[in-house]
């Protein structure tokens, strides 16, 4: 049988673009290595640190903010057991909506590993026996993996990956987490609300980096508030396992540090999955990073073979990988497929949220911007301040000359949702006046972005 289109890897790339590509006509495989579909993203990635998240986030709400509300949680408790069951079940509701997505777009699911045989045909090798699928073109979609330490092997028990993380089946006295990025704040968050004793060892001088100063400054605050701890500036050299747990060698400076904790959680970033894909039998060329080079259109350096999210450069976000997905299967079909790179919003889910997108203000002012920056607090937000989210604060960065937004942060309770605007407004091209002059419902937390535009356009309202 020969296909359209063979997709390999069921991750949001892979399903997403299997599922436009059938939309479009093209008659569609997809190959997976797993049985169950939904790649990193759903199986132990964004969906269950969510699940996760919010399970931990209501039950240290309930412990810490309540009693503010009038409300008694005497003899409160955590069943981890039962969070896990029911962050299981959240995966396993949305992994049967992608397969009734595949049913229903007539897409032919091949369980197996995938291999690029040749230009036009994947070799797909399962438990039952080794196929051969031709297809006019090849998306390679297979996503990323966990990288490690050069020093530490992952084991599962006590030197963990955020795969293992995700699916403890109780909290840890004690945890060392490395990395202050998205993982090492998001499971960090995760076991500090249980009473695990989270500690944070990261050699870069801030945490999540890729927010200006004075919004992580902020974060880690509250954060610390909540019991995590920090040692930034620090690198982490050697470790060895103990016998009750692990023991880290840290260089600050000059100081040599020393952590022990009952597990190690090392969240030190995630590398391209192309091991084994035939990629360089192919004449797939990678990049120095190791992830695949691709032009435009999202093909690689062979004419009929593209490629799209985590596996090629860029931010390793599901939502890239879905635009990426859209606009590479519009190209094969000579459509002007595309994706606004400028406008990827980024959220990083501690309480409160963290969101961004487009520039930060210092890289507005590397790029030569002059810059009109407007910040607002929500501790002057109505609406924040009635529902006990008050902490954090809006910031908005426009081009002076123009007005135009070149981007936003956010540190709230729902930043997630709230950054969605500013996102609209950068993909329309809008300014900051626009959203200024843009009614917001009162009270709303997003008057908090609306007053954070009109300190940026110059002319603060009520701060
Ligand atoms: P993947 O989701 O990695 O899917 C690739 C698929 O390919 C996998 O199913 C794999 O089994 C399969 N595969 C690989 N090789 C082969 C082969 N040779 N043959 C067949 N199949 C193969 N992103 C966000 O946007 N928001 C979040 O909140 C978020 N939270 C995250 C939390 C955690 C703990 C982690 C680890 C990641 C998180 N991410 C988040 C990142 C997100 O999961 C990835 O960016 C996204 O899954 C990338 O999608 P993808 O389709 O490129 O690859
Ligand atoms: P990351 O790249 O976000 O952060 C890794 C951190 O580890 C960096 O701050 C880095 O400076 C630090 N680090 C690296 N080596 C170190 C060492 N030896 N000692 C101390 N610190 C060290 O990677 P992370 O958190 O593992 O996440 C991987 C990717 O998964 C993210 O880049 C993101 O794309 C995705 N993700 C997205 C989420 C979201 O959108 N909410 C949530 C979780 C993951």
């Amino acid at each position: 049988m020969e296909f359209d289109l063979i997709v390999i890897g069921a991750g949001p790339g892979g399903y997403t673009a299997a599922i436009k590509a059938a939309q479009l006509g093209m008659k569609t495989a997809i190959v997976e290595k797993d049985e169950t579909l939904g790649g990193t993203c759903l199986k132990v990635g964004c969906i269950p640190s969510k699940a996760l998240l919010t399970s931990t986030e209501l039950y240290y709400g309930a412990r810490r903010h309540f009693g503010a509300h009038g409300i008694s949680a005497d003899g409160l408790s955590m069943d981890v057991g039962a969070m896990m069951k029911r962050k299981d079940g959240v995966v396993r509701k949305m992994a049967r909506g992608i397969d009734y997505l595949m049913n229903k777009n007539g897409i032919e699911r091949v369980v197996g590993l995938g291999r690029i045989a040749r230009p036009n045909e994947v070799e797909v090798i399962s438990d039952t026996g080794q196929q051969c699928l031709k297809a006019k073109r090849i998306l390679i979609a297979t996503g990323s993996r966990v990288a490690g330490l050069p020093f530490l092997e992952f084991d599962g028990e006590t030197v963990l990956s955020s795969d293992d993380t995700v699916a403890l089946s109780q909290a840890p006295e004690s945890m060392v987490v490395i990395g202050a990025g998205a993982i090492g704040l998001e499971l960090g968050s995760v076991w500090a609300r249980l009473g695990t004793a989270v500690t944070v060892v990261e050699f870069l001088p801030r945490i999540a980096s890729t927010f200006d100063e004075d919004i992580t400054q902020a974060l880690q605050k509250l954060l610390q508030r909540q019991g995590l701890k920090f040692h930034l500036g620090t690198y982490v050299e050697s470790a060895e396992k103990t016998e009750g747990g692990v023991k880290l060698t840290a260089a600050k400076g000059d100081k040599k540090l020393e952590f022990e904790a009952e597990k190690l959680l090392v969240a030190v970033g995630r590398k391209p999955n192309t091991e084994g894909l035939g990629t360089a039998e192919a004449g797939v060329e990678l990049d120095e990073r190791g992830c695949i080079k691709i032009d435009v259109e999202w093909q690689t350096s062979v004419s009929g073979i593209y490629a799209i999210g985590d596996v090629v450069a860029g931010p390793m976000l599901a939502h890239k990988a879905e635009q990426e997905a859209i606009a590479a299967v519009e190209c094969m079909v000579g459509q002007p497929g595309s994706v606004n790179y400028d406008a990827i919003p980024w959220v990083i889910y501690t309480s409160p949220e963290v969101a961004t997108v487009g520039l930060t203000e210092a890289e507005a002012v590397e790029k030569g911007h002059e810059v009109g920056v407007g910040v607002f607090p929500f501790q002057a937000n109505g609406r924040a301040v009635a529902s006990g989210h008050a902490d954090g604060l809006a910031k908005v960065i426009a081009d002076k000359a123009t007005g135009l937004v070149l981007g936003a942060q956010i540190l709230s309770a729902n930043a997630s949702e709230l950054i969605a605007e500013v996102v609209l407004l950068m993909e329309l091209g809008g300014s900051a006046r626009d959203m200024a002059r843009t009614i917001h419902a009162h009270p709303t937390m997003s008057e908090g972005l609306r007053e954070a535009a009109h300190a940026a356009t110059g002319e603060p309202l009520h701060i």
